[in-house]
């Protein structure tokens, strides 16, 4: 059990009403993760608020709780795998066996329990968008969407091979860019031999039905159609 988590609860940054963030308490919550993150995964945290904030505004999102998801969306990122855990107890949340599989992913579900104790927020939107982050999902809100693309396309990521498409594409077709980025990383798994979470396998299932609908000509590319069939299989 995290027992400074635990503590800090009790001198939360307080914020009874959601609705009414000022720049004073998004002020104390940048100093708190200035503080607890490495200079990296600061400029990163930053760069994920800043992007999440315009595509806010481009899409018609609140910038002010795209900029706070992005702030906090690797709050938990310091934490090693052995912390993740033993939050993930204290916080009374069940791993799924692909989570328990995928460090990387342990952060993204023990994050909202992070954001609530240690910074103090409370709002359903924000969290869940923290919660999303990673593996994205099925249905996701507009605020989900934002800060999962701000994570991919932010100014200081430069591994990606279709960075600047995506960076483009974020402003264009929200939907489309999500896609690809699942797509990206399916290809990426794939690759590599490492299992996808199958909650990314759904987002991209989700996204590929409603363009086949928006479209309604039924016509796919075959490595698209593949994949699709692969997921569908294994879900059987
Ligand atoms: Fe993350
Ligand atoms: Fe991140």
């Amino acid at each position: 059990m995290d027992n400074s988590i635990m503590k800090e609860q009790n001198k939360n940054i307080q914020n009874p009403d959601q609705e009414l963030w000022d720049r004073a308490a998004i002020d104390k919550i940048r100093k708190k993760l200035e503080k607890n993150l490495s200079a990296k995964r600061y400029q990163h945290t930053l760069g994920v608020a800043y992007t999440a904030a315009c595509l806010a505004m481009r899409w018609q999102a609140d910038p002010v709780r795209a900029e706070i998801a992005g702030l906090l969306h690797d709050c938990a990122k310091e934490y090693g795998e052995k912390e993740l855990l033993s939050l993930g107890e204290t916080f009374s949340i069940t791993f799924s066996d692909a989570e328990r599989a995928a460090p990387q992913v342990l952060h993204a579900v023990v994050g909202p329990g992070v954001a609530q104790r240690k910074y103090g927020v409370r709002d359903a939107d924000i969290l869940s968008a923290i919660r999303w982050h990673t593996t994205g999902k099925a249905d996701m809100t507009l605020l989900e969407q934002i800060v999962f693309t701000a994570d991919y396309i932010e100014p200081n990521r430069d591994r990606a091979s279709d960075l600047d498409e995506m960076r483009a594409l974020a402003f264009q077709d929200l939907d489309e860019c999500v896609y690809r980025i699942t797509d990206h990383t399916l290809a990426y798994l794939e690759q590599k031999g490492i299992p996808a979470d199958p909650m990314t396998e759904q987002c991209y299932l989700w996204l590929k039905e409603k363009k086949d609908d928006n479209s309604g000509t039924g016509e796919n590319c075959s490595q698209c159609d593949g994949r699709e069939a692969g997921i569908r299989n294994q879900s059987h």
